[in-house]
This record gives C-alpha cells, structure tokens and sequence, in this order.
C-alpha cells in the first residue's frame, strides 16, 4: 500500500529511549517499519523499551553520552543508519546567581556535546547511508521562551537549534536531512528529575494554562519524527519543527 510515511527497510538510532520521548519514538518507528537501534545508561529500562518494540532485529546499545567514550562505543556500536533522532538529554533547574561550572559542563555535555559530536562521528565513520535524516530533540525554551531557573538547559537548546542549520547546509552534499523538532510540555521522567524551583502542582496548573491544546504525549513527537525520517519529508531540511500543542503563540 502507498505510503510515504512508511520506515520500511529503515535502520533507525533513538538515544534516550529508556523513556519518555525517545521510548515513544522507538516506538513508533517500529510500527512503521523500522528497524530501532535504542540506547541508554538503564539496562533494565532499555530491555522494557524493547520488550515494546514492534518487528525484530532491533539493537539495544547501553553508552553514557555525556563522555566523549561512550559517545564513540555507540558509534562503533552502530551498524549503518538511515536516519538518527539524537534526543538524549536531561534538565538543570539553577538560577544564574548560583550556577556552578560542574553543573554547566554537564548539561553541556549531554545536550549538546553529544549530539554534535554523534553528528561527526556518524558523518566521518560514514555511518550515514545516502539520503539520511538526523533529528535533533531541541526545546522551544532557548529558542522562543525562556522560563525562570532554566538559562543553563536553554543554552545547550538554543544552540543545537543553531548547529543543526549549519549541519543542514554541510551535511546536504550527500542528500542527508537535518532537522530539529521542540517539543512543548510533554509529561517524562525529566519533569521529576527538574526539581523545578516551582512547586509541581503549582507550576503544571500554571503551565496547563498555557498550552491551548494542553500537554502533549511521546506519540505527539514521534510522528513529528516519523515525518522528518521518512521519504515524506524528503524536501525539508535546516527546520525547527515546534510540535508544542500552541505554547508558542499564546
Ligand atoms: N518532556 C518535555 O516536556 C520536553 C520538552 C522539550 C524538550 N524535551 C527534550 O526531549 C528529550 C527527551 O526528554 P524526556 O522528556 O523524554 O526525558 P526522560 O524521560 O528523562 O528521557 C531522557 C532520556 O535521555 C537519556 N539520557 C539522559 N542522560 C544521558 C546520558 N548521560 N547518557 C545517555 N543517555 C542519557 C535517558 O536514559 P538513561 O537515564 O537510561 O541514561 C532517557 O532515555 C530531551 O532532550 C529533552 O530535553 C523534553
């Protein structure tokens, strides 16, 4: 059946899909199609993702991104890609009078070393089969909003916002897309690991009001994704998708 949608004899790779956004990714791409080459630090939650996947073949790969080794065992690891969602990311809630250095150079680490340097690597170990699709999982905080006590995860998302049009421009001599999406409130463990400065049910009554659509899913994501990955979204490339059910325009 015509589908251009379809990640048929696809191979794709989701970091951070232990959970939430990337687990649903996966997800998705597998029923699609696909087949999903998932990772993360948690063994035992990297086995549940799998459990859920559709097909077979898949690849579970365990790496710790925010060091530059097990950004480079993951890449070696990896068998050739048609297309990568470079999601793997965490939070940092500090506000600017009492940043620390250490905190910086964590977050930085994982939101944003890391996904550059998966870039590189996969492109100089010619990882990347003709016509690829690298997806990058930014935050329309950073590029479009800013919240309070969010300034260290805004930098590294406003900059692979930033990167990721570059690499659309020097990646395209090999017809390889790269896109970003920014997702807006989606319920994940991240939320927990925030220890926002707000009280939790304070600031999701506060933020419920902001999304016109209210609070979106991993599946809401992935298809986002599925679109960028896929033959249909062959003629985008350089794109911040904003898939944030209207947080943006309100
Ligand atoms: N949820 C939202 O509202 C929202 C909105 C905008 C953007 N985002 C972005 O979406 C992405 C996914 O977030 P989520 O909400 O799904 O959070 P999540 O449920 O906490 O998932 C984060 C994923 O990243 C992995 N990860 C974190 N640190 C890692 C490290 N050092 N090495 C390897 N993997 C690591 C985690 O795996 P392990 O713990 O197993 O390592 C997990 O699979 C992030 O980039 C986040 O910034 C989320």
């Amino acid at each position: 059946m015509y589908n251009p949608f379809s990640l048929e004899g696809k191979t794709i790779l989701v970091t951070g899909s232990t959970s939430g956004i990337g687990r649903g990714v996966a997800i998705e791409c597998s029923k699609m199609g696909a087949r999903v080459i998932v990772t993360g630090r948690n063994q035992e939650r990297l086995e549940e993702t799998v459990s859920e996947l559709k097909g077979s073949n898949h690849i579970a790969l365990t790496s710790d991104l925010a060091t530059q080794e097990g950004v480079e065992k993951l890449i070696e690891a990896c068998p050739q890609l048609n297309g990568c969602v470079l999601n793997a990311g965490m939070p940092k809630v500090n506000s600017i009078k009492h940043m620390k250095r250490k905190d910086l150079e964590e977050i930085i680490s994982v939101n944003e070393i890391a996904p550059i340097m998966l870039t590189s690597l996969l492109t100089r170990k010619k990882k990347l089969e003709k016509n690829s699709s690298i997806v990058f999982i930014s935050s329309p905080n950073g590029v479009q909003i800013a919240l309070n006590g969010n300034s260290a995860y805004a930098a590294t998302k406003g900059a692979i916002s930033a990167f990721m049009k570059t690499a659309a421009l020097e990646l395209s001599a090999n017809g390889t897309r790269v896109n970003a999406i920014l997702p807006g409130l989606v319920p994940t463990r991240i939320l927990e690991l925030s220890n926002s400065m707000t009280p939790e049910d304070e600031m999701r009554e506060k933020k419920a009001s902001q999304y016109p659509l209210g609070f979106g899913t991993p599946e809401d994501i992935a298809f986002g994704c599925i679109y960028l990955l896929s033959d249909a979204g062959r003629w985008v490339t350089g794109i911040n998708l904003f898939i944030d059910g209207g947080r943006c325009i309100n």
